[in-house]
């Protein structure tokens, strides 16, 4: 059986000190794509004068947010994942909200995934939608929830595998249908349309199931796919980054996230011909980031699978048990073993 090549990147200081001098960008740097004009920063989303350094005069039209979650990742805490007093992970949560906010358009979406803890009074998720009633330009949209495969959990409670995120509008931005890959199987509802009577079938406007606010037909990211970047712990699934651009956003415009880790808003956004600007406060998953990108204009593939992204050093392979199995990534490696 095949293994990642490398474990959760924030928990392994040896491993990071390796690959930090390979990471071409120093904190406040920003890198140019010369090629689709994207732009990827070491900066942090809590601070004015960085995410103005990013954007310059521009403004979005759409930001897809990833931020920490506030649960304690694989029962790690880390300064990538942190778990910090309800308080200040409110004051991080307003800072960065704020900076988003201002530099999106006049009219804009905004995404942002969350979770809640069940083990402690299932922050933040409420308190996060209340301080958001804060944002005047803002208004809701949706809740949508995003079913994992695995989940966490004893014999004495329900499964968890839920994956949230809210969605909000400023002004009033266009909003495109999207429809999965679930066929229509629902026949025999008639309705009568400018007086005749139709089938559910021929009413339609796809012969697929059009997507909700729960989405139940998203494979979570584990090493086995190709779109699995390795070292990174918390990597949203490639086809719910490209749901959430093809319904809000139009070719050309301009994405931003500021939470970039494996970089897979930015990777979307270059297949759906649109622009990105992104950053993370670490410098290896900026370089990640763009790794990541250089490496599909390479070889057309989403991710290095379980190859290792950093083939200039030799790298041991994660048993995967640190992996982040409450949002992001299954822990299915069963066995260490060395990747060369
Ligand atoms: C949950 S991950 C994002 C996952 C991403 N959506 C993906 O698909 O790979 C959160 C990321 O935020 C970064 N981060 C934490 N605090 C930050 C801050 N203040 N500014 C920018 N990035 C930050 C962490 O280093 C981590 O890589």
């Amino acid at each position: 059986m095949q293994k990642e090549s490398i474990g959760r990147l924030d928990t392994n200081s040896e491993l990071r000190k390796k690959i930090l001098p390979l990471c071409r960008l120093e904190k406040g740097e920003i890198w140019e794509d010369s090629v689709s004009g994207h732009k990827v920063g070491v900066l942090d989303a809590t601070l004015y004068e960085d995410v103005t350094k990013i954007m310059g005069d521009e403004k979005a039209n759409l930001s897809i947010n990833d931020p920490p979650y506030n649960v304690r990742v694989g029962n790690k805490e880390t300064d990538n994942l942190f778990r910090i007093s309800l308080n200040k992970y409110m004051e991080f949560s307003r800072k960065w909200v704020k900076n988003t906010v201002d530099v999106l358009g006049k009219d804009a979406h905004f995404y942002v995934w969350l979770g809640a803890d069940q083990n402690a009074g299932f922050q933040p998720l409420p308190d996060f939608i209340l301080m958001m009633r804060d944002f005047e330009q803002l208004k809701s949209r949706s809740l949508i929830t995003m079913r994992n495969q695995r989940g966490y959990g004893t014999q004495k409670n329900w499964m968890a595998v839920r994956q949230e995120l809210l969605y909000y509008t400023k002004g009033n931005p266009t909003f495109s249908v999207v429809y999965t890959d679930i066929p229509k199987i629902l026949r025999g509802y008639y309705k009568k349309v400018n007086g005749i009577i139709t089938e559910n079938m021929e009413r339609s406007k796809s012969n697929n199931i059009r997507a909700s606010n729960v989405w139940v037909d998203i494979q979570q990211v584990f090493y086995r796919m190709e779109e699995n970047v390795p070292g990174a712990y918390a990597q949203k699934p490639m086809k719910s980054i490209e749901r959430i651009i093809r319904s809000s956003s139009n070719e050309k415009e301009l994405i931003v996230d500021f939470f970039s880790h494996s970089g897979t808003t930015l990777l979307a956004a270059e297949i759906l011909n649109r622009k990105c600007y992104t950053f993370d406060i670490a410098p290896i998953f900026a370089e990640l980031t763009i790794r990541r990108l250089e490496y599909f204009r390479k070889t057309g593939k989403l991710g290095w699978q379980f190859k290792n992204p950093f083939p200039e050093i030799q790298i041991p392979v994660s048993t995967g048990k640190d992996k982040y199995s409450e949002t992001g990534k299954e822990n299915l490696i069963a066995q260490p073993t060395l990747f060369g």
